[in-house]
């Protein structure tokens, strides 16, 4: 290991102390050739006083046991009906994978227990057929869960449920994965699959805000392949439920768990909440960052160079929109109180971040705040992406008329012939 590699993965130790993640593994992973790596990365991150909680599913195993014993099963991941002779498979390939689990654990010296925590309800008859021993998630039991992390346990969450009456349910496994992280507020939700993560028509989505998923997910369900579509469906509900993070990882790769938990590009599908919470005011320190964000732009003259000054003397009107504490974007609103206009500025979303709907995501915010300032229109210098903020945001080609007096002299001094546009805010 590199020294650069350890320092990385120091950095992250402040934000992830004492806080809970869900790791939420296919079955297939279990018996997969990297589990114990995967296991040792688990020890690690238990190392560091993360608090990992274990589920995991069982349709892998389910589909293997019923060809041996030649069973016709029901359903594979819970989300269909479960006849006696599938939740009888259902329970074989679970207890046995949670064993096996628990021997993962254990032989990297870490306690842990097998966790009934699901208090599950039967799905019951939808459109008029039952759904026999399919069970929904009720309830979790967030106390015992609390007290065994508390005792230095890792809980291993089984994809069944109990009702009341002692009768087991089986249940999908990501949706427990999710009421889990949810109830417990976890920081993370990390789906382990056999897969390299989210793939949207044939392409790894490497990191999205959650509405552009949830987009996907109504729009073009077709475009992820069939057994991911549940995943993309539950990060969905996971960050609607207040999960900041939910990762799709491949957890047959050596480095897919540390090397997602521990960089700003891991491997797999990052999928994150709360567009706003990323967008915060720029500092004195930020000037650099910004700076060198934007310095491609300007070297292609698609944006006007900054002095540090320049960003200093006006730093109140920039905006960072920051991932794991990266700027990856930015946005400046400058602001003419007497023409009750304002001018959107310095646009810039990093190439590795570009096309996920951060720059309108940006736009929206700096009309938001305009409008919370009262003013009443917002114009723009651009001189290549002028389509995108008419197509994207909703602006129309002006003239230099629309610019605010002052604007207007350094506009015609600068000779950058660039296009005006404006917006009226309603
Ligand atoms: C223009 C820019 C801000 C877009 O940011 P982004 O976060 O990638 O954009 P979004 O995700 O909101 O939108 C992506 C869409 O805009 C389109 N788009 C991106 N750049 C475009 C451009 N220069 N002209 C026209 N359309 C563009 C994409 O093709 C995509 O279209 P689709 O949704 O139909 O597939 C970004 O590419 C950038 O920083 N460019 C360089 C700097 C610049 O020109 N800034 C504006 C000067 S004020």
């Amino acid at each position: 290991m590199k020294l650069t590699d350890l320092r990385g993965i120091l950095q992250y130790i402040p934000q992830f102390r004492e806080k809970i993640f869900i790791l939420a593994m296919d079955g297939a992973i279990v018996t997969d050739d990297n589990f114990a790596t995967l296991m040792l990365d688990v020890a690690l991150l238990w190392s560091l006083n993360i608090r990992v909680v274990l589920v995991h599913g069982a349709s892998a195993q389910i589909r293997s046991l019923a060809e041996g014993q030649q069973v016709q099963v029901s359903d594979l991941d819970g989300g269909g009906i479960t006849d006696a002779a599938t939740l009888d498979l259902a329970l074989t390939a679970a207890n046995r994978l949670t064993h096996e689990i628990l021997e993962g654990l254990s032989a990297n010296d870490l306690r842990a227990a097998n966790a009934n925590v699901i208090v599950a309800h039967p799905v019951g008859i939808l459109q008029g057929v039952d759904h026999l021993f399919t069970g929904k998630v009720e309830r979790v039991d967030v106390d015992l869960l609390n007290s065994l992390l508390a005792q230095g346990v890792i809980p291993v969450i089984p994809p069944l449920g109990f009702d009341g009456d002692g009768k087991t349910y089986r249940v999908n496994s990501d949706g427990v994965a999710v009421a889990v992280a949810a109830q417990l507020k976890a920081i993370k939700l990390i789906f382990v699959t056999p897969k390299d993560g989210l793939i949207h028509k044939g392409e790894l989505i490497s990191q999205m805000l959650v509405s552009e998923v949830s987009r996907l997910v109504q729009q073009d369900p077709g475009g992820f392949e069939p057994e991911m579509v549940s995943k993309a469906q539950h990060a969905t509900a996971a960050c609607a439920a207040g999960v900041p993070r939910v990762h799709v990882i491949n957890g047959t790769l050596d480095e897919g768990l540390l090397g997602e938990v521990f960089s700003n590009h891991g491997l797999g599908t990052l999928i994150y909440a709360n567009e706003y919470e990323h967008i915060r005011s720029a500092k004195k320190k930020d000037v650099r960052a910004i700076q060198l964000l934007i310095k491609q732009a300007v070297e292609a003259d698609e944006l006007l160079k900054r002095s540090k000054a320049m960003i200093e003397k006006s730093l109140g009107d920039y905006f960072i929109f920051e991932i794991d504490k990266n700027p990856v974007a930015c946005v400046a609103l400058h602001t003419y109180p007497e023409e009750n206009k304002g001018e959107l500025a310095c646009l810039y979303v990093s190439s590795s971040h570009e096309n996920q709907g951060i720059g309108r995501k940006l736009i929206q915010f700096a009309e938001n705040r305009a409008r919370e300032l009262g003013l009443k229109e917002l114009v723009l210098l651009s001189t290549q992406a002028f389509t995108y903020f008419q197509s994207k945001g909703g602006f129309a080609e002006g003239t230099a008329d629309d610019l605010p007096p002052a604007r207007r002299e350094r506009y015609e001094q600068s000779g950058r012939n660039s296009k005006v546009l404006a917006k009226k805010l309603g």
